[in-house]
């Protein structure tokens, strides 16, 4: 299929420039005005519109099974969700559990996730430690294309990563050439307030982030930090919902580290207010982890957004519908944790980033998709408009309005926590390699025409680490 853009401003994160823009065969091929192409191409009028890379949302968990349940939404309607809103990749996590041989878990995520019908990729958890977990590591690097280990600090008694774990993992992705993730939440913490909470008789959703307070994040935060800092690689953390983090990722980069943070729409826009609905389907669909977060807390997220403290957004996007919410109507420690979003990301980021003034058309193109790819190294390939990147393109139009609401979205969730809101700019056109995949509210697309990411690992970036690395490890002094 081949397909022409006409007359649209195209935005980078580098540039805004008006041309034509040309695919075919998966690929941009030609940008320029007045370009010459065979009449058969398919014609997109952009007039009055903007041509940006396709989202790419770096936190998913699409079928997720976690907490007693599988997440509702499966890859197929779950990418198919986010091409209705612009989203042409999607980077979700394998996760296997503790003993399982990650290479096992590996295998069982991709066949599931051969229905997708965008572009995905894959975090993999380390949630254990042997010698055969950094054997797989080695492999998913080196033959899959993995180049990103996420550990689970919270969650302890499931699939909490404690320091040895992360002492090991963070080791081993060094010599590898792969960059570590983080979800920063003490998990002993969290443990410990939850059983307080409920012995007090607290057993509503209102419980959910008493039990997780924003020190608990800031100290698993710093931790993971730390240590990245000694064994000397790079980090990313996810999903950061506290100023406490946001302080601690803010100390480190003004010290030389690299470390990256991810903020999620629903952290800058939802606040710690609905866990005090008496409703509790109301409170429970917002139970994810970290919890929403006071005011304060959101301004300085927005901040760290602005500033380049934080350079990606995701979703985090985790459905549970109500019957599942339900299992913790008891207690809330029982709540499958998860919210959705993978749709509404960019209207929402557009809407209260761009249209407020807080973020650039150019800012926005960055934080939803090319500053993911350049730190998960599929840049140019993604997250950029130029001859020979993938044709993963939003054609995005500023004026059009949309009111969001769990009845007329795509995802497979019965709940959408920015129901009612109403976002100026969204999708027109959503192309996904070369395939016009959205058009006006036409979802166009078929199970199992998504395309797995290879990664590479990021050798050049961590021959210069490992020589910052050396000068951190502990030297052997003569006593002579
Ligand atoms: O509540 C959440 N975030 N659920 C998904 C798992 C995780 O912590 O990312
Ligand atoms: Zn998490
Ligand atoms: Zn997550």
């Amino acid at each position: 299929m081949s397909i022409v853009i006409r007359g649209g401003t195209i935005v980078t994160a580098d540039q805004t420039w008006q041309a034509d823009v040309f695919c075919d065969e998966g690929k941009i091929l030609a940008i320029g005005n007045d370009l010459d192409v065979p009449s058969s191409a398919e014609v997109i009028d952009a007039s009055g519109q903007y041509v940006m890379p396709g989202g790419i949302d770096p936190h998913t968990h699409m079928q997720l099974p976690f907490m007693g349940t599988v997440a509702s939404e499966d890859f197929y309607t779950g990418t198919a969700a986010g091409l209705a809103g612009g989203t042409t990749s999607i980077i979700d996590f394998v996760i296997p559990n503790p003993q399982q041989p990650l290479m096992e878990a590996y295998r069982d995520w991709r066949e599931w996730s051969e229905k997708s019908c965008s572009n995905y990729s894959f975090h993999v958890a380390v949630t254990w430690w042997d010698e055969t977990v950094g054997k797989d590591m080695g492999t998913l690097v080196r033959e899959e294309g993995v180049n990103s280990f996420k550990h689970f600090m919270a969650y302890k008694n499931a699939i909490m990563a404690d320091d040895e774990v992360l002492y090991n993992s963070f080791t081993r992705a060094l010599e590898l050439g792969a960059i570590v993730t983080c979800h920063a939440e003490n998990g002993e913490m969290v443990f410990q307030l939850q059983k307080k909470l409920i012995e007090m008789g607290i057993t509503g959703p209102e419980g959910h982030p008493l039990s997780r307070p924003p020190a608990a994040e800031g100290e698993a935060a710093n931790r993971a930090i730390r240590m990245a800092e000694v064994i000397g690689l790079p980090l990313y953390l996810v999903h950061v919902s506290t100023k406490d983090a946001l302080d601690e990722i803010i100390r480190a980069r003004n010290a030389g580290q690299r470390v990256y943070g991810e903020v999620l729409a629903g952290h800058l826009l939802i606040d710690e207010s609905v866990y005090q609905n008496p409703d509790f389907e109301f409170a429970a669909a917002h139970v994810m982890s970290p919890p929403f977060r006071s005011k304060e807390h959101q301004d300085a997220l927005w901040k760290g957004l602005q500033s380049g403290s934080l350079q990606t957004t995701a979703t985090d996007h985790c459905c549970f519908c109500a019957p599942q919410k339900a299992a913790g109507k008891d207690n809330f420690t029982l709540i499958p944790n998860g919210t959705a979003g993978v749709e509404d990301r960019m209207m929402m980021l557009w809407t209260h980033g761009v249209n407020t003034g807080r973020l650039t058309p150019q800012e926005f193109v960055a934080v939803t998709s090319t500053n993911t790819a350049k730190i998960f190294n599929i840049y140019p390939r993604k997250g950029t408009i130029q001859v020979g990147a993938d044709a993963d393109i939003v054609v995005w139009d500023p004026e059009a309005t949309k009111t969001i609401s769990k009845d007329t979205h795509h995802q497979n969730i019965d709940f959408n926590i920015f129901e009612g809101k109403t976002v100026k700019g969204v999708a027109s056109h959503t192309i996904c390699n070369g395939h016009l995949a959205y058009v006006d509210g036409d979802l166009r697309v078929k199970p199992g025409t998504g395309v797995y990411i290879k990664r590479p690992a990021f050798p050049n970036t961590f021959n210069a680490l490992q020589k910052i690395a050396a000068r951190n490890q502990p030297k052997v002094v003569s006593r002579s």
